[in-house]
């Protein structure tokens, strides 16, 4: 047995292919198609907040949540235009004006919002209301209802990470209106936290949800710090993240949403982190602080309320060289490598 030395000439090989083209079949040998590792057509980006506020502002004077359902600029990335920020997420910013609502709907892509600006507006998720400050981390989870208000007097504006490229690319896309505008909340305002938001501690005489998303739909700022700067405190954490926390699925343990992990860090004054990348794609937000990020070999430069997208198998590091705690969320499809065995981390180093 060996491998077999057969030749043709070109012109015999390009009818051949032309005959294939018209069949709609391609000959896999001159497709390529592998790479030997991930490179990833989006590239390493930075949103500035300085932008993006005055651009909503414009937006919200522009257009009526009635005419737009969702009052939404889509980040896209560079090399992936009029997409999205990163391969398989969205990041957005919503902005909601006062007295304003975003009407109930529902859809198979599953969602999370980072309050930016504007305290007190909520948003209803199977008819439960959750709190919106800024900081605060909410979850509308694959097919729940959910709409949101701001009953402020001031704008409301949020960070929207949704799966949806990788759900159309599945093409497993559903969409649905509620019947009337607005959901009946159905549940007083924290039970979702009451329930879940202690971490160790869950309702024993409640059944386990059946749903593979975390039941707690509402990560409030304010705990997230507490945890951060009490561990910050007597910890070194991580290397390459320094004091870093997922926020989790309270019954499982595992990630936010099956296609969705989220996570906050803390990087303390005059930090600096070690090099690693990942088999998987990252949108970042800046929740308050100010220093910049290696991300490829090219520095992004960030302060607070900016977003920065890492795109998959990219080396990043982080750095705080500001005088103050950076505090940073983000968000990845790591929970779709690991379900799929794709998953893959690197240190520098090698
Ligand atoms: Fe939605």
């Amino acid at each position: 047995m060996k491998l077999s030395d057969i030749k043709s000439s070109e012109a015999e090989l390009q009818d051949y292919y032309a005959q294939l083209r018209s069949q709609h079949i391609t000959p896999a040998w001159i497709g390529g198609g592998i790479t030997r590792e991930p490179k990833s057509k989006a590239v390493p980006w930075v949103w500035r907040w300085r932008d993006l506020r005055p651009q909503a502002m414009r937006a919200a004077q522009l257009v009526g949540t009635e005419q737009a359902e969702r009052r939404v600029l889509r980040l896209t990335n560079p090399e992936l235009p009029g997409l999205s920020a990163s391969n398989t997420m969205v990041a957005n910013i919503q902005i909601v004006m006062p007295g304003e609502i975003a009407r109930a709907h529902r859809h198979s892509g599953s969602a999370l919002r980072l309050i930016i600006e504007g305290k007190g507006g909520y948003t209803v998720v199977n008819g439960v209301r959750l709190p919106m400050a800024p900081g605060d981390l909410v979850l509308t989870p694959n097919w729940t209802w959910h709409d949101h208000a701001n009953d402020t007097d001031g704008p409301m504006i949020w960070l929207d990470g949704l799966d949806t490229p990788l759900v159309r690319m599945l093409e497993a896309g559903f969409y649905e209106e509620y019947y009337k505008e607005t959901q009946t909340i159905v549940e007083g305002a924290s039970s979702s936290f009451a329930r879940y938001g202690e971490g160790g501690l869950r309702p024993a005489w409640e059944a386990a949800p059946a749903t593979r998303y975390s039941p707690l739909w509402h990560y409030p700022m304010s705990q997230a710090r507490a945890a951060l700067e009490r561990l910050a405190a007597d910890r070194s954490g991580s290397p390459f993240d320094s004091i870093i926390l997922e926020y989790t699925n309270p019954v499982t343990g595992g990630s936010a949403m099956p296609t969705i992990a989220c996570f906050i860090q803390m990087l303390r004054a005059g930090e600096r982190t070690q090099a690693h990348r990942s088999v998987c794609c990252t949108n970042y937000h800046v929740i308050e602080g100010c220093g910049y990020s290696i991300v490829g070999g090219t520095r992004i430069d960030w302060e607070d309320k900016d977003v920065f997208t890492v795109p998959t198998w990219t080396f990043r590091e982080h750095v705080n060289d500001s005088d103050r705690p950076a505090f940073l969320f983000s968000f990845t499809d790591a929970p779709v490598m690991k379900a799929l065995d794709l998953y893959r981390e690197e240190t520098k180093a090698g």
